[in-house]
C-alpha cells in the first residue's frame, strides 16, 4: 500500500503545508437564494459556479484530492420538489462538465449508494468515470446519495462476502480498503460553509484525524479567497495524532521550522 494511503490511527502520515485532500460540506445554497429573495434552485444553481470555482483553485494550490458532498442519504427527506430539482441539476451539471474536468485532466468519480439515482443520471456518472480514468492532476469526487454510516455498512458486507475466513479477525485495513474512498489519503482539511458545525453523516471513518474548518460563508459565496483563508486556518493548526507537542518538534524537525517561520513572519 502507498505510504499515503496508511491509515492516520496506524502510522503517522507526512503533513505538507497545502493540504493534499480536501473535503467540502457545501452548504447554505438555500439562505443565500432566501437572502435575495430567490427560489432555492437558485442557490443551487449559483452553488454550482462555487464548484467550478473551487475545482480551478485546487489545481492552482496543487490540491490532489476535492471531494465535495452533494447530496446526502438524509437529503431524501427534503420536499419532492426540491429532490427533483437536485437531481434535474445535476444531471445537466455532468452532461455539460464532466468533457471539461476530462480537459482539464481531472479524475472525476461519485461515491455513494447510486443505485437509487436515476438511470440516466447513473449512466452520465459510468462514462464519466470510464473516460477521466487515466487523469491524475485532480481526483475530483461527488459524493451523492452518500452517507458516512451506508459507507461502513457497504465496507462491513463487501469484506465479509470477499473474506469470510475472516470473521471477527479483521483489522483495521481489513475494513477501510472496501470504504468508498479507500484509495485516496484521509482528508487534511475538511470545510463546512454555512455555519452549522457538524458532520452531517460525511465522511465519518475517513475524518477522523482531519482538520475541520467551519465558516459562515454561503456556499454560492464560497471563492478562492475563502478557500485560502481555510488553509491559512489549516497551516496553524498543530497536527498531532495523539502525540505531545514536544514530541511533534523532536520527530519531525521540518514542521518545527516551518511553525517557526510561520510565527515569525506574523
Ligand atoms: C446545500 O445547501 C445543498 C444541499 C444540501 C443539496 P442547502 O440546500 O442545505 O442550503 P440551506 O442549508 O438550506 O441554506
Ligand atoms: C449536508 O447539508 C449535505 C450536503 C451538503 C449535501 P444539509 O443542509 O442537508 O445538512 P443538515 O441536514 O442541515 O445537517
Ligand atoms: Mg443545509
Amino acid at each position: 500500500m502507498p505510504d499515503e494511503l496508511v491509515s492516520s490511527t496506524v502510522q503517522l502520515p507526512e503533513i505538507g503545508d497545502v493540504p493534499r485532500h480536501v473535503a467540502i460540506i457545501m452548504d447554505g445554497n438555500g439562505r443565500w437564494a432566501k437572502q435575495r429573495h430567490l427560489p432555492r434552485a437558485a442557490g443551487h444553481k449559483q452553488g454550482l459556479e462555487s464548484v467550478r470555482a473551487i475545482i480551478k483553485a485546487c489545481i492552482e494550490r496543487e490540491i490532489k484530492y476535492l471531494t465535495i458532498f452533494a447530496f446526502s442519504s438524509e437529503n431524501w427527506r427534503r420536499p419532492e420538489d426540491e429532490i427533483k430539482l437536485l437531481m434535474q441539476l445535476f444531471l445537466i451539471a455532468l452532461e455539460r462538465e464532466v468533457s471539461k474536468l476530462h480537459e482539464n485532466g481531472i479524475r472525476f468519480r461519485v461515491i455513494g449508494d447510486i443505485s437509487k439515482l436515476d438511470s440516466r443520471i447513473v449512466d452520465c456518472i459510468r462514462q464519466g468515470e470510464i473516460l477521466t480514468a487515466s487523469n491524475s492532476r485532480l481526483f475530483f469526487t461527488v459524493a451523492a446519495n452518500y452517507g458516512g454510516r451506508w459507507d461502513i455498512m457497504q465496507a462491513v458486507r463487501k469484506m465479509m462476502i470477499q473474506a469470510p475466513h475472516l470473521q471477527t479477525n479483521f483489522t483495521e485495513a481489513d475494513l477501510s480498503r472496501h470504504l468508498a474512498l479507500a484509495d485516496a489519503p484521509e482528508p487534511d482539511l475538511f470545510i463546512r460553509t454555512g455555519g452549522e458545525c457538524r458532520i452531517s453523516n460525511f465522511l465519518l471513518w475517513q475524518l477522523a484525524y482531519t482538520e475541520l474548518y467551519f465558516t459562515e460563508t454561503l456556499w454560492p459565496d464560497f471563492d478562492a479567497a475563502s478557500l485560502n483563508r481555510a488553509i491559512v486556518s489549516y497551516q496553524q493548526r498543530e497536527r498531532r495524532f495523539g502525540r505531545t507537542s514536544e514530541q511533534l518538534a523532536a520527530a519531525v524537525p521540518q514542521q518545527a521550522i516551518y511553525k517557526t517561520n510561520r510565527d515569525r513572519s506574523n
